[in-house]
Parts: C-alpha cells; sequence; structure tokens
C-alpha cells in the first residue's frame, strides 16, 4: 500500500470514529514504515499510539484498589520521573570528538546492531555506558548521537529530582523506570548520575544511600540484553567504585584542542551564511579560547554572529555576512572571565 491509501485509510476511519480500524491502520503504517527505513517516523507513531491508549485508559473509571487503578497510579509516578522522551536525529558529525572516543562509540553501538550475530556466539553484548567529563563538552550530546544513530526511543531520567525529592523512595522509583523502559525498550538516560553519591551529604542514613546502589547495582546486573543504560556525570570522583565497575564501558569527554576547537566553527558555520572578517585574528581567538568547553566556545561565536548581523551596514540581506572577530574576542575573553570567578 502507498503513503498515500494510508493517509486516505487514516482520515476515513478518523472521520468514521472507527477506531478499531483505525488503530489497525495506523499499526500497519508503523510496520511499512520500519521496513522503509523510516525508523524514526514509526518510533514517534508508536509512542503517540501507546500515550493515546494509556491516556483514554486513564479517561475511564476505575476502581479505586483495583489493579487498573494501581497501574495508572504507578503510571503517573513513572511519568514524573522522567524529564522527557524523546527520538533523535542526531549522528556523529553533530559531535566532535577525540578519534579514541568515536571509536568507543562505534564499537558500542556495532554490539547493537550485531546483536544477533554476538548471540549466535554466546558473547555478552555491552550495554552499559558511562560519559563522563567537564561540563560543556558533548555527554548529553554524545547520548542523543547514541540514540540518533540507534534510532531508538530516550528517555530521560532526572536522577537529581528523584534522590533529592523523594530519598527514601528512590529504589522503588528506579525499579519502576527500568521496569518501564525494558518493556518499551528505549534506552535510560541517567543525567547527573553522580547524584547517587550525594546522598551520602543529603542524609545522615548510610542504609538509604547503600539501598539505592544496591538497587541499581542490581538493576544493572539483570538489565536485559536488549536495553541500554547510558550514564553521564562531571564529577565521576563521586560515583560509587561498585557502580563504576559494572559499566561495561567508561568515556571521558575533555576540553578542545585547538584542532577540536576548529572543527566546532566549521560544524557551527557549516550552512556557508557566514564568515569571517579576519583569517588572522580567529587564529588567535583559537588559541585564547584554550581552556573553554566547546559549549562556552559555540555559545560566544553564535552571540557574535548575531552581533555582527546586528551592526552589518546593508541592511538588506547581503549573501554571506562578516563575523566580527573583535565582537567575538571580546565574547571570549569576558566567558573567561565569569569562569574564572
Ligand atoms: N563535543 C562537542 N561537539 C559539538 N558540540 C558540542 C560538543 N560539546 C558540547 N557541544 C555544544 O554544547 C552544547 C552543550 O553540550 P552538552 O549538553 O552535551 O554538555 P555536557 O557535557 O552534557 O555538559 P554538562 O556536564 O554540563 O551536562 C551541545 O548541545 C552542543 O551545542
Ligand atoms: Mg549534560
Amino acid at each position: 500500500m502507498s503513503q498515500f491509501s494510508y493517509i486516505k485509510d487514516i482520515a476515513k476511519y478518523g472521520l468514521e470514529n472507527d477506531q478499531e480500524k483505525l488503530l489497525a491502520v495506523l499499526n500497519e503504517l508503523i510496520e511499512h514504515s520500519k521496513k522503509n527505513k523510516k525508523i524514526n517516523f514509526a518510533i514517534q507513531l508508536q509512542s503517540l499510539l501507546k500515550d493515546t491508549i494509556r491516556q483514554q485508559q486513564t479517561n475511564g473509571l476505575t476502581k479505586v484498589g483495583s489493579e487498573n487503578y494501581l497501574q495508572r497510579a504507578e503510571d503517573r509516578e513513572v511519568n514524573e520521573l522522567i524529564l522527557e522522551k524523546l527520538t533523535s536525529d542526531y549522528t556523529f558529525e553533530n559531535l566532535v570528538c577525540d578519534a579514541k572516543v568515536k571509536k568507543e562509540l562505534v564499537y558500542f553501538i556495532k554490539e547493537h546492531q550485531t546483536a544477533d550475530l554476538l548471540r549466535k556466539y554466546d558473547l555478552p553484548i555491552a550495554n552499559k555506558v558511562l560519559l563522563h567529563g567537564p561540563s560543556g563538552c558533548g555527554k548529553t550530546l554524545a547520548s542523543y548521537v547514541l540514540a540518533g544513530e540507534l534510532q531508538k526511543m530516550m528517555v530521560v531520567v532526572n536522577l537529581g529530582a528523584i534522590v533529592s525529592a523523594k530519598l527514601g523512595e528512590t529504589s522503588k522509583n528506579l525499579a519502576k523506570i527500568f521496569r518501564r523502559a525494558a518493556s518499551e525498550e528505549c534506552i535510560i538516560f541517567i543525567d547527573e548520575f553522580d547524584s547517587l553519591g550525594k546522598v551520602r551529604d543529603y542524609s545522615q542514613d548510610h542504609g538509604e544511600m547503600k539501598r539505592v546502589v544496591n538497587t541499581i547495582l542490581q538493576l544493572f546486573d539483570y538489565l536485559p540484553q536488549n536495553s541500554m543504560v547510558i550514564a553521564a556525570t562531571n564529577q565521576k570522583e563521586m560515583v560509587d567504585d561498585a557502580l563504576l565497575r559494572r559499566f561495561d564501558l567508561s568515556v571521558k569527554f575533555n576540553l578542545p584542542t585547538v584542532k577540536q576547537i576548529q572543527e566546532l566553527i566549521t560544524l557551527t558555520l557549516k550552512n556557508g551564511q557566514f564568515a569571517f572578517d579576519n583569517k588572522t585574528k580567529v587564529a588567535e581567538i583559537i588559541k585564547l579560547s584554550k581552556g573553554l568547553s566547546y559549549y562556552s566556545i559555540q555559545k560566544t561565536l553564535i552571540t557574535a554572529i548575531k552581533r555582527s548581523i546586528f551592526n552589518q551596514a546593508e541592511k538588506v540581506k547581503p549573501l554571506t555576512t562578516k563575523i566580527s572577530t573583535t565582537v567575538w574576542k571580546e565574547l571570549i575573553i569576558e566567558e573567561k572571565k565569569s569562569l574564572a570567578k
């Protein structure tokens, strides 16, 4: 069936309020899209469908105390703990990193893409990765790249919120999230993984801390092979050693080198609408930027572009805007000063 035929059927059954047939066509369309490599679209449609069905179930009357009621109460709670649920179009082209980091991540992805082959040899599949390193150097971005390259849905878990808001319930909540993610076959991304270590600071109750760490150890140990956990932290030293050992892979993100700053600039200016007014000064600014994160450098460059557009003499849009290196240099100096405070 062509895509147009699907749209026609969807319109027809939607207007006729024939939910049963509508669902059947939507499911066919999901399968059709998967076959035609429109995986992202298929995942989005699937998630839309699931959410709507869940909502419809919630809107109906249920008896308090019934199994259905408990199920829904749990769904609500789990949703509060999940920061967002996303699909991603990012690929390695969006990430500037060391060749070593890229190689590790590419192999990690490959394990999942060739899982069937590895299973034939009874080999375990690496499915737990820790991304660590300074702020603004691409850990969250890399998690999007992994989700994009694998074409999988990703749930972002707000560990900071779980630990601080409901300390006593952290173990239970984490177990719920892992269960949900496994049933929906999505990647679990745990940001601020160091928050677990902070349990030690928040409370005198070391028992609680131990319980939480033990829960995670168990969840990690029994993680189904087709599930995947990505954790990120900029304070690896806060993470318990037993937890660190559970990761199949630990990838360190560093501050950019001169060459990487150049790559970041090329990436940021890739649509070709902007060029620098002075090439020699660019080299000087790059040197000056050493020690700043990718995030800081990109942020100041984008601000410099905007200011250059505002200051441009002709108000008619020229083909390429000249980026003022004087403005950018000032911004880099300010950024360094504000970070040094
Ligand atoms: N390695 C990189 N390559 C390209 N862009 C990057 C890179 N690192 C950071 N950026 C840019 O900076 C933004 C913020 O980076 P990101 O959120 O990945 O940092 P992070 O390492 O997760 O920091 P934090 O520890 O503060 O969470 C990205 O969305 C991207 O625009
Ligand atoms: Mg981050």
